[in-house]
């Protein structure tokens, strides 16, 4: 009941409050690509108008995986990180020569691309091709330790693969797209670090920790 109250709650206040942002405009799987690899070390504001630059130089996987490393490098400045400048083109030359062009929709296949990891695998996997895959990141680890009172160490592997089967059991039948985003959101705007803004949250009635009055002390996190 509790698992039940958080899916529908959560995907109701998404359709309602979702935020307008640009690679949420058209399912095109390699936006929803480019954007995670952005958004991993750089919050959404920064990245937006980077964003919409890179996508307006290299429109598709092929004008990435064709354009001179210096191009793309040069996009990206600003960004940091540029060994994920690098990967993201290594892996469109990949998605180019293996798959025409055509960003996979099979597990192994968005695994095997560089940069992408776990995360971004489930991310490309549940948000472009709405497949029942886990795409769990600290947001969503915040967000799941708090509402479901999970006072392991979220730096264990266990801690994550215990909270990615949890998300798949969440995730409502073909709604995956919108769910993984919704907790992804939740964690951006409701479900903050520090002081979270519990009176406006839609789980707000179910959610152990505040029960509890330990909202703040979620997640456990040990070493740095
Ligand atoms: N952070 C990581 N992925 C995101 C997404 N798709 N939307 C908003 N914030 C995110």
């Amino acid at each position: 009941e509790q698992k039940r109250h958080f899916s529908i709650n959560l995907l109701e206040w998404y359709d309602k409050h979702k935020r307008d942002l640009p690679w949420r405009r058209h399912r095109n799987p390699y936006y929803i690509w480019v954007s995670e690899i952005m958004l991993q070390q750089t919050r959404v504001d920064t990245v937006i108008p980077f964003f919409n630059r890179f996508i307006e130089r290299f429109p598709t996987v092929e004008d990435l995986a064709d354009a001179p490393e210096q191009d793309v490098l040069k996009c990206w400045e600003g960004l940091g990180y540029y060994s994920r400048a690098r990967n993201l083109q290594a892996a469109a030359k990949q998605v180019k020569e293996l798959h025409g062009g055509i960003v996979p929709d099979d597990k192994a296949s968005v695994f095997a691309l560089k940069g992408v990891g776990p995360y971004t695998a489930g991310a490309i996997l549940s948000i472009a091709f709405n497949k029942p895959e886990p795409a769990v990141d600290g947001n969503v680890m915040r967000v799941l330790s708090r509402y479901f009172l999970i006072e392991e160490d979220i730096m264990k592997g266990s801690t994550r693969a215990f909270m990615e089967s949890l998300v798949v059991e969440l995730i409502p039948d073909g709604r995956a797209s919108d769910f993984n985003q919704a907790l992804m959101e939740l964690g951006a705007l409701v479900c903050t670090p520090k002081s979270p803004h519990c009176l406006t949250c839609p789980v707000m009635e179910h959610c152990s920790a505040r029960q509890e009055g330990k909202e703040e002390q979620l997640p456990i996190k040990t070493k740095a």
